[in-house]
């Protein structure tokens, strides 16, 4: 079958940058698609891990430290962005600018006002396809939920619970790094770092939180930088976010969380949906589990727990009974894109990847997140 080929660029070629070489290293797990990404430029203010991608991509023609070479380069038409929070709006903006289609990371951009900049250039450029990384509803348990979501089975929602948890901060002798720091990482903290994860799903269902009460804690104050010396660590660490939610005039309370010291979670995403008509659950704790309810006035309120097969939104080689891990859900996520970038509305299946105008969403929720936690307050969201 004849492949259309798209053109990549690589701005950022740190731990992300390089998932996305391994996710395009193997596309041939991907069932009769009529589309691949190819690696063909890759920049880095740190030259060796630039270097990395031409040492193993053989498609890498250009490699620099400066990303407006790669903006000049006629041969590459699409840009994925990977670099600290503090870079988002200047990078994407200039990404959009010159053309190219943007895949970036949350939370595109430091903060509302820097997203809001970001969001003005994708209006001003309609002709590029701008996308933001989110690949855990590419999990088949998370993408089941999301067709039963589509397919109206939950009745009315009564509430709703998501979160992603980490532990590793739990360690105080973890050293600080740029994720640690409000200058580079955003007064958000972990709500900037985890948070376009939590919401992508209840934003994509239209959930959409009218107001919040947070409750933010800053657990580790203090960590040793590379030379051991002990440095402030200033962002949150942990979030609690009781909204508001409504759907079709109906409100429940939708509960979010983003904790990067959640003792013994190692990379916990989860989402818990209580419906009137169907009940459901999932948790990368358990990837291959996913748990439902059904419900019928009168009848038995009966939870079923099964073991999910490796289906999720793009047919792949591996057999239905093997297990389905990260790298899986990136490379599920990058075909999403491509298909959408290459199909348009026609892409083969209905999950398109998280929507510049989602992020949006997503800071107005943050900002007012930190609002109500220095106020005490709840937090209308406009
Ligand atoms: N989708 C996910 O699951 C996921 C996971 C982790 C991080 N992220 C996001 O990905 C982005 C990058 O995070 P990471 O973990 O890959 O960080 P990282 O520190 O591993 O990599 C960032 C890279 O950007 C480079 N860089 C810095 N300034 C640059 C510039 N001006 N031009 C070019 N390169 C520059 C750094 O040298 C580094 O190699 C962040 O937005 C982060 O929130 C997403």
């Amino acid at each position: 079958m004849a492949k259309r080929s798209i053109r990549f660029g690589v701005i950022g070629c740190g731990l992300m940058g390089r998932e996305f070489a391994s996710a395009v290293g193997r596309w041939c797990h991907l069932l009769d698609l009529d589309f691949e990404p190819q690696i063909v430029a890759a920049c880095d203010t740190n030259l060796a891990a630039a270097q990395w991608f031409r040492d193993q991509i053989a498609s890498v023609r250009l490699v620099t430290t400066d990303y407006r070479d790669l903006l000049n380069e006629t041969q590459v038409e699409a840009i994925y962005c990977a670099v600290p929070h503090n870079l988002h709006a200047q990078l994407y903006i200039d990404i959009i600018e010159a053309g190219k289609h943007l895949m970036g990371e949350k939370p595109f951009g430091i903060d509302l006002q820097a997203n809001q900049a970001i969001l003005e250039a994708v209006t001003r450029h309609p002709e590029v396809l701008v996308r933001c990384s989110s690949e855990f509803p590419f999990h088949p348990g998370a993408y089941r939920i999301g067709q039963w979501m589509r397919e109206g089975r939950f009745g009315r929602i009564i509430e709703v619970e998501a979160g992603f948890w980490h532990s590793s901060d739990l360690n105080p002798q973890k050293p600080i790094n740029w994720k640690r720091r409000c200058e580079t990482n955003g007064e958000y903290g972990c709500m900037g770092d985890l948070g376009m994860h939590v919401v992508h799903m209840p934003l994509r269902f239209g959930w959409k939180p009218r107001n919040v009460r947070a409750l933010l804690s800053k657990i580790v104050k203090e960590r040793p930088d590379r030379s051991g010396a002990m440095v402030p660590c200033e962002t949150w660490d942990n979030a609690v976010l009781a909204c508001e939610a409504s759907v079709d005039g109906q409100e429940f309370p939708m509960l979010l969380s983003m904790k990067r010291i959640a003792p013994g979670h190692a990379n916990t995403w989860f989402i818990r949906i209580a419906g009137t008509a169907l009940s459901a659950e999932f948790s990368t704790r358990n990837p291959k589990q996913l748990a439902w309810m059904p419900y019928t006035p009168g009848g038995d309120q009966v939870w079923q727990v099964a073991d999910v097969p490796y289906q999720s939104a793009y047919p792949a080689i591996t057999g239905s009974i093997f297990e389905f891990g990260f790298s899986d859900s990136i490379l599920q996520m990058w075909a999403a894109f491509c298909d959408e970038l290459v199909n348009g509305q026609g892409m083969r299946q209905p999950f398109y990847c998280a929507t510049p105008e989602e992020t949006a969403e997503s800071h107005r929720l943050f900002t007012a997140a930190l609002e109500s936690h220095r106020s005490g307050q709840v937090v209308t969201i406009a």
